[in-house]
């Protein structure tokens, strides 16, 4: 399967699918520097304004471009609030953690949503970029947590449990498994 059929979503369109995030700066270098570490991103094409950048086979992931007219959004402005990438396991997780850590990219809030364990970085303008892996081993395992009565103690902000990312890094070189570095942060008296 491909990273793009992995996207397909359904409104009843054959070939519906996420296909890019169009992004607006007035700080065009240091945005391409940081999705392009992030990613681990390439630049499909750059002028002096803009920049395509893709990280599998689509044509571009993100278009970021610069516009002198740009202003900074308040803090709660209404809008996409921040936008989340899944990695296929706890380890990839922790490997991009190490690696963004070596870059000096650190993530402002690790919390463990009971179904994803999850990293939010700020861009340089501040926007929110998840990168979470599932807690269960499958999807339906994960929606049937997430429509169960367990989501209502998890229901208000800060939507989990915070926890420390480097223990979660020592832990899993100690070797814990998936399944115990899945309740990380999480409360021993919680099931
Ligand atoms: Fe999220």
């Amino acid at each position: 399967m491909s990273n793009t059929q992995q996207f397909r979503t359904n409104m009843g369109a054959r070939h519906t699918y996420l296909s890019h995030f169009g992004i607006r700066t007035k700080r065009l270098e240091p945005m391409i520097d940081w999705y392009t570490t992030v990613f681990r991103a390439k630049i499909m094409h750059r002028n002096e304004s803009l920049a395509f950048l893709t990280f599998d086979d689509e044509h571009h992931r993100f278009v970021i471009f610069e516009d002198e007219m740009t202003v900074t959004k308040p803090d709660s402005a209404a809008g996409i609030d921040h936008v989340g990438f899944g990695l296929l396991s706890i380890g990839d997780l922790v490997a991009t953690y190490e690696r963004l850590k070596d870059e000096g990219i650190m993530p402002f809030m690790p919390m463990n949503h009971r179904f994803t364990t999850s990293l939010y970085y700020y861009d340089p303008d501040g926007n929110e970029v998840e990168l979470s892996v599932d807690n269960f081993p499958t999807k339906e395992e994960c929606a049937a947590f997430v429509k169960s009565r367990a989501m209502t103690e998890i229901g208000k902000a800060p939507f989990g449990y915070p926890f420390n990312a480097d223990d979660l890094v020592e832990l899993y070189h100690q070797g814990a498994t998936a399944k115990e570095l899945s309740r990380i942060g999480i409360p021993t008296d919680r099931n």
